[in-house]
This record gives C-alpha cells, structure tokens and sequence, in this order.
C-alpha cells in the first residue's frame, strides 16, 4: 500500500475517534421531536430493513456521517429473512444507530394496550436476538400517538422518536420535491434538524441520500444519529447477540398493518436479552466451522496469525503459509474465533479504547472480550462498536517480536482497513484466487478465455487450475491472470452491458468501471451502481457473456459463490 494510501486511512481512523464521543446517559423516556445539540442534522429513515439499507449505510459511511433507522419486524420485508438479518448487522456494524418503529407498522392508536405491547415487545425481541441490544427509542408509525402509548413505551425504557421536517418521499413527493424540502432547510438557516426518510424508497438511496449528505456538510452541518443529536444513549443496553434458530421467524406473527389477537396471542412481557453467552443458554451449540483463515481484503496472500500458541500472543499479518499452518487455521464457533483448540482471539482484559491490542488468550466461556460478530467484510467486537482493524492499514509481514503492525481494534468504520475476507483453507498466495460460480451451477465458472484488453467475460465448465478461471478480490477489483480486472464495458450503465476483463494494477480504485464489492447476498455489485453481474438470460452454456443488469434480490442469475 502506498504511503498516501495509509495516511488517508490513519486519517480516516482518526476522524473516527473523533465522531464517537463518549457515552452519555440514559434519559427518562419522553418525546422528542427535534434535535438539542447545535450544528447537529439526524437524517432518519424508518420503514426498513429493506434492500437499500446496505446502500444507505455505505453512502453515509463514506462520507464519514452516521444515520438513523427506525425497523419494522414485519413490513416490507420480513427481518428474519437471513439476507436482511446480515443488513441489520452490518448497518449497526457500521456505527449508525437502531431504533424500533414497532413489528408490523400498525397506526398504535387504533390498538389495544396488549396490542401495543406486543408490537413493541416483537421488535425489541428481534434486536435483543440479532445485534444483542434493547433499543432506547420507538418511532410511532406515521407519529400516531397517545398518552396511553407514551405510558407503555416509557415503562419498556424507550422514547417516542419524532421528527421536525418530512420529506414526504414516502408520500408521493417527487425527488426533487424532497430535495426543495433539503434546500427549505438550509435556507432555514436552523440550529438543528431531526428528518425523516424511507429506507424502503429506492430513489432514497441513490439519489435523496447522496443529495442530503452532501447539502448538510456542504453547510457545515454534523451528520449524526438521533441519539447524538439529542446528547443521550440510543440503547437501553448493550448485550450480544443470540445463536440463529427456527424461531426466528415472522410466520405466525401479526401481518403488515395488523396486531396480534385471534390465533395470534398477545407478547406483552420482556423478551430474552443476553448480556453474555453462556453455553446452551440460547439455542443449539453452533456446530464449529474449522479451517478458516482471515486475510485482509486488500491482500489475499497475508493471513491473520497468531505469533504463538502461548496464552497472551499477539495476532498480528503475515504471508498465509502455502499447504495451511496451525497458527493461522481459526475455528468460528458461534462468536468464538479459536486457534490451537483451546485459545481465542481476546481483546485485552481493562481496554476498550481505539488501537487497543488484539492477542489471544484460553478461551472462557461466557467471556465478552472473546465475542465477535462476522458481518459481511467487518470483524465487530460484540456489544461494542469496534471491529478488528489492520494497524495503520498496512498488510505488513510483522517481524518477530516488533509487534509493529500487530492488529488492533478501532471504532468500526466500515472502511478498507476493516475489511476482512475468509476463505477455507489459506486459499493461494501470490496471484492465485478463488473460482467464481453461478449459484445455479456448482460445476460452472466465470471465465476470461483471452488474456487481453477487452476479453469476454463467459461461463464455461470448471477446469481445474486454469488461470483463466481464477480470481482474486483484491481491493475493490476482481483480479485474472495477476494483472487484468473485470470491467464494465464501457462504463455503461445500460442493463445488459457485457462484461469484459482489461488491464489493471489490482486494487486500484481509480477506474470505477472496476469497482465491485461481494453483497452478502452473494451479488456482485458495481460499486456506487445498482447494477449487478448477471448470468446473461440464465444461460449456462459455454462461451455465454455475462452482462450487467439492475440488482435484483433473489434473482438467481446474480448470485455467485466464490469457491
Ligand atoms: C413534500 O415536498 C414539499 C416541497 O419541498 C414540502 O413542502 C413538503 O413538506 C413535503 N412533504 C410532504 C409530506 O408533502
Ligand atoms: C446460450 O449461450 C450460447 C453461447 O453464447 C448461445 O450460443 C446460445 O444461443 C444461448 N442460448 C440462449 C437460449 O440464449
Ligand atoms: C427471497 O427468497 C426467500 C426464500 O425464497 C423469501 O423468503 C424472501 O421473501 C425473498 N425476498 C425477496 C425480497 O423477494
Ligand atoms: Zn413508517
């Protein structure tokens, strides 16, 4: 990595610590409908979680900002469904804050208290199970509410979240509406802001979204969540998450718009909230996945090492070690990362704080410093906002006992120095790379037949070793045979775009036609577009160019598995 590369990263760190104040404190529940800090703008987004939540994250996270959702368990989509359980992990990963806005979106006071309850109660249950938190504010849909309603919410600990501008872009205002309601803003000349968007709008993410982030810093506004508007905790607390079981799921709770009753009964208590793990306490023991070896995304040939085997080694980056090697061979279990069997990947007991060490240590059961949570690229510490973090972002072999560029952990960021990648086994160093495969076929593979600017990219029959056939994720770019990278032809933005390799140095991120992230849906996504790979007519035959096509979820001709 060159050197201006790692001073923007330590940059970007830096401005991190900045951006996460201290804690502050646990308000009494009451009503909020503006902001209190000055120079302070919450963009808020309720409806979700939806296909653009990653989308919406990653703009703010850019641009060093932080967002508000307000979720719904069973609206537009259903949480448990496992493609928004990753978003939800990765939005919160990213260090934008989680609020309910109740389980199926109905208007409260039509409801019954136990109604109500139960709608809270629902919600809170899927954030205690997938991020380990008791959220600290409810948003009403549509802002309905009562006294009866602020009694219940206030007695589970939570505030009503409303707003002071509305963008309408969920009530039938065109974008540019929604961008004059920004710019009524501005020209408000105002202290602070609280607005509110709809995750679930599509223009929202590609165009509100970027359109708003840059207004409000453009005018030396902070971008922040609600919570750090107002000086407050968004959580009531912070706990860890819950092992993934059947129950996890929205059949047999209230429908869109509707409230339990009939053959739904009624939840109104506490739902079960885990402050640590404690084995066999929340579901079945996750079977343990060996043979994993982390590498930083960024470089496929390093590997997360253990200096040791001995109780309190530093981890720390080195070449992975071709044939496998019991130093850098982990085991995910559940939220454990074990090596040598008995020892774990630990954030030193004492420490929390930005660039604290990372070492191993015996594993112990119900230890919080030995949780982890794997959220699309990122490593978070759990129940912290911290991920595992490549010190200064130099993939640099460490010297034995220099302990230099041993890693660390750091605010989460969702930036390069964050992103990991595990492959089973070490995967092949120095330009090798993965097979990529059509999810409709384990025994077909992307393909660049012609090492030259402006080959195609087909599917053909797996070939064992051919170069033509293996890609590494380096950076952002999809790298063949060391030094071409798939491209969009052209630059196009036109669905049905065919795919072509040209020349690249990996890892590049200049030319934006090379830009791809891995959803954890499996797509791949031009980076900045809503534009996917695509098998071109689902076609498998041999010689069939892929193309690009607007991401679809579920669609199976845009899932990849990178084998
Ligand atoms: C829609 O846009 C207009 C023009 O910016 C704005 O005045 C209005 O408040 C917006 N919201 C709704 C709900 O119409
Ligand atoms: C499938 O792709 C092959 C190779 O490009 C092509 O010859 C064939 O016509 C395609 N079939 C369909 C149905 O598109
Ligand atoms: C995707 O497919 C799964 C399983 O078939 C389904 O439960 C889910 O509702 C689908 N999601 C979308 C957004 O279509
Ligand atoms: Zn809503």
């Amino acid at each position: 990595m060159s050197p201006s590369a790692s001073l923007v990263i330590s940059l970007l760190s830096a401005s991190a610590v900045f951006a996460h104040s201290s804690l502050k404190y646990r308000a009494t529940p009451q009503v909020y409908d503006a902001c209190i800090k000055a120079n302070d703008v919450a963009l808020t987004f309720d409806d979700g979680p939806y296909i653009y939540l990653r989308s919406i994250s990653d703009h703010f996270t850019a641009a060093g900002a932080k967002a508000t959702f307000f979720m719904n368990g069973n609206n537009w989509d259903c949480i448990y469904n496992p493609d928004r359980i990753s978003d939800v992990k990765y939005a919160y990963a990213a260090g934008h804050m989680i609020g309910s806005h109740t389980w199926s979106h109905a208007d409260l006071p039509t409801l019954s208290t136990a109604q109500i309850q139960d709608g809270m109660f629902r919600m809170e249950e899927a954030f205690s199970r997938i991020l380990g938190i008791k959220p600290a504010f409810m948003r009403p849909p549509f802002g309905d509410y009562n006294s009866n309603i602020q009694s219940i919410a206030a007695a589970r600990g939570q505030s009503l979240a409303l707003w002071d501008w509305d963008t309408g872009d969920a009530d039938g205002n065109t974008t540019a509406q929604s961008e004059a309601l920004y710019q009524d803003v501005i020209n408000a000349k105002v202290t602070n802001a609280l607005i509110l968007e709809h995750e679930t709008e599509e223009t929202t993410s590609t165009t509100l979204v970027p359109f708003a982030i840059n207004l409000f810093q453009s005018h030396g506004y902070n971008l922040v969540t609600m919570a750090e508007c107002l000086g407050v905790d968004p959580y009531q607390a912070i706990g860890v998450p819950q092992t993934q079981s059947s129950s996890w799921t929205c059949d047999g709770t209230p429908d869109p718009g509707a409230a339990c009753g009939g053959s739904i009964a009624c939840e109104t208590g506490t739902p079960v909230f885990s402050s640590t793990t404690t084995s066999g306490s929340t579901g079945p023991t996750p079977t343990p996945t060996p043979n994993q070896y982390f590498h930083p995304s960024a470089s496929a040939s390093k590997c997360l090492t253990a200096a040791s085997n001995a109780d309190g080694a530093a981890v720390e980056i080195e070449d992975c070690v071709s044939g496998g090697s019991t130093s850098q061979s982990w085991t995910i279990s559940g939220n454990l990362l074990q090596i040598f069997g008995t020892r774990c990947l630990t954030v030193p007991p004492g420490s929390s704080a930005d660039g604290t060490k990372l070492q191993i240590s015996t594993c112990t059961n119900g230890n919080t410093n030995q949780q982890w949570i794997i959220s699309g690229n990122t490593l978070q510490w759990s129940g912290h906002s911290s991920c595992l973090d490549l010190t200064n972002g130099v993939a640099t072999n460490d010297n034995p006992a220099s302990l230099k560029f041993s890693m660390q952990i750091w605010t989460c960021t969702g930036g390069p120095n964050q992103a990991w990648t595990h492959t089973t086994g070490p995967g092949t160093s120095g330009g090798g790379g993965q097979t990529i495969r059509p999810g409709a076929s384990s025994n077909t593979c992307l393909s660049a037949p012609s090492a030259a600017n402006g080959g195609p990219v087909v599917v053909q029959p797996c070939s064992s070793g051919s170069a033509s056939q293996q890609w590494s994720h380096v950076g952002n770019t999809l790298v063949v045979y060391n030094s071409f990278c798939m491209d969009i032809t052209g630059g196009s933005t036109t669905a049905g775009t065919k795919i072509q390799i040209w020349s690249c140095t990996p890892g590049q991120t200049g030319d934006a036609n090379q830009q791809f992230t891995v959803t954890s849906s499996k797509m791949i996504q031009w980076v900045g577009q809503n534009d996917c790979i695509d098998l071109t007519n689902g076609n498998l035959t041999a010689g069939n160019q892929v193309q690009s096509w607007t991401c679809t979820a579920n669609n199976s001709n845009q899932i990849w598995n990178f084998v």
